[in-house]
């Protein structure tokens, strides 16, 4: 009997996946570099499923059914490339590789471009929901050929997460497409952090609650319109005493937030494509000013305010304001999957991409079905912000959203998040920006030249001379 589904690459991620598959009925062969991990898992999972190991690449390749499939969950970069280098040549024309890592799309693009020389689908596929996704129903974002999803979505889907019964899988587009919304998605994962993080920091450290209480509130907060994945855990979290001091868990863990890149590599692309993704680029900035122990040592000294007395509905007005930044920072991430579609001709359908992320991965949340409804009512609006639901929302937080911003500031706690989504808010909403003093420096000094609001074409004013004459340009 031969496998109809491959996996090679058997850490957590690469193991949980194979067992997944198995679970639900796929012969699945498996494969790592070094075998003891292979043995490991038929040892421990055998009885799940069908399991066909394989102590080489070879037997592995030879154990596969045709068209071959094989996921390969190593880790993202030059492993991947060489686990491509492994297996390519073993390979026949319809077969397909799927990368289920978190790989740039960059490298996705050109991986498929070669590989589609050689008549070999490669699938690059976006995967979230950690470790417990992949084992009970991650959300997964495929790319590549619409024929190579043919083949591989019935597979995918049965193993997706299911919302309503919809699986949390869907082919988002050609080449790096999968990639490239698994990256946005780890962005806004980012801004989404980054917006809850400040507001804890605004009960523990404005209104002086400690850490159990504020669980309390992020469960309050879970039973309404902001519950997530992400709210529920936070609030597992801050009721965590730990075990060795008796402390509240969060006061133990040293304070320096890492990151592993997809926050940065989304930011970098926005930067590109001309995409203002404030509120992911404010999360990535936060976690390396949290990492950077010289500099903060150095400015500790500096003076802050002086304390004032916040009423205790404050934490309502953190909640308006959380929700209002959510939809800010969504929005935002939106917008950048809208922009590389048009960039990279990938015909990405915005509100699909909502629906997958229903359920299954790490930003999974209620809020999701409002942005999938909000493209369902209008698949090109320019802004999500705009939209019948989200624009009433926003209009009912912004007072509460301001009051919170303007008092963080009083009190020097910083919430980059909420005030850079509400600077985004109020840019968007603004019938003059000063844009148009910017245009009119750079005409000044570098001769740029502008646009009139009056006449068409473009204009240089010759600041050098004493009666500042305009010329068409
Ligand atoms: C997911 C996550 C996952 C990501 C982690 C860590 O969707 O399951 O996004 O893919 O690797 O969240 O990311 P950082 O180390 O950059 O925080």
């Amino acid at each position: 009997k031969k496998a109809v589904i491959g996996v090679t690459g058997l850490a957590t991620m690469g193991r949980n996946l194979a067992r997944n598959l198995a679970r639900h009925g796929h012969a699945v062969a498996v494969h790592n570099r070094t075998p003891a991990r292979t043995k490991a898992l038929v040892t421990e999972y055998g009885h799940e499923g069908v399991f066909l190991p394989a102590e080489t690449p070879e037997e592995f390749v030879r154990s596969l059914e045709r068209p071959r499939r094989i996921v390969i969950m190593v880790k993202a970069g030059a492993a991947t490339d060489a686990v491509i280098q492994e297996f390519a040549p073993l390979l026949e024309p319809g077969d397909m590789i799927v990368d289920g890592g978190n790989a740039h799309f960059e490298d996705t693009r050109r991986r498929e471009r070669e590989l589609r020389e050689r008549g070999i689908h490669f699938v690059g596929t976006g995967i979230s929901g950690g470790e417990e996704g992949a084992l009970n129903g991650p959300s997964i974002m495929p790319g590549g050929s619409p024929e190579s999803y043919e083949a591989l979505g019935p597979l995918l889907e049965s193993i997706a997460a299911k919302v309503e019964g919809v699986p949390c899988c869907t082919h988002v587009g050609p080449d790096g497409a999968g990639h490239f919304v698994k990256m946005v998605h780890n962005g806004i994962e980012y801004a989404d952090m980054q917006l809850i993080a400040e507001a804890y920091d605004l009960l523990r450290h404005g209104l002086g609650m400690p850490p159990a209480e504020i669980a309390e509130v992020f469960r309050s907060w879970n039973n309404g319109r902001l519950e997530s994945y992400l709210i529920e855990i936070t609030a597992e979290v801050l009721a965590h005493t730990d075990p060795a001091t008796g402390r509240p868990f969060v006061d133990v863990v040293v304070d320096q937030a890492e990151q592993k890149g997809t926050g940065r590599w989304t930011v970098q692309t926005a930067l590109d494509l001309g995409v203002p993704v404030s509120g992911i680029a404010e999360a990535v900035f936060a976690r390396s000013l949290s990492g950077s122990p010289r500099l903060r040592e150095a400015a500790r000294r500096l003076p802050g305010p002086s304390r004032f007395k916040l009423e205790q509905r404050f934490a309502d007005d953190v909640e308006q304001a959380l929700y209002a930044s959510k939809i800010v920072a969504y929005a935002q991430g939106f917008n950048q999957i809208q922009a590389a579609s048009d960039e990279y001709g990938w015909g990405i359908d915005l509100g699909a991409m909502a629906t997958i992320w229903r359920g299954g991965c790490i930003i999974r949340a209620r809020f999701l079905d409002r942005i999938r409804a909000a493209y369902a009512a209008d698949p090109r609006t320019p802004t999500l912000l705009t939209d019948d639901h989200f624009a009433g929302a926003l209009g009912d937080a912004q007072d509460s959203w301001r009051t919170v911003v303007s008092i963080s500031a009083q009190l020097g706690i910083p919430t980059p998040g909420f005030a850079t989504a509400l600077a985004y808010y109020d840019a968007l909403r603004a019938e003059r920006l000063p844009a148009a003093l910017t245009q009119a420096q750079r005409d000044f000094f570098g001769a740029h030249t502008y646009r009139r609001v009056d006449r068409e074409g473009s204009f240089h004013t010759r600041w050098e001379l004493p009666d500042r004459p305009e010329v068409g340009a």
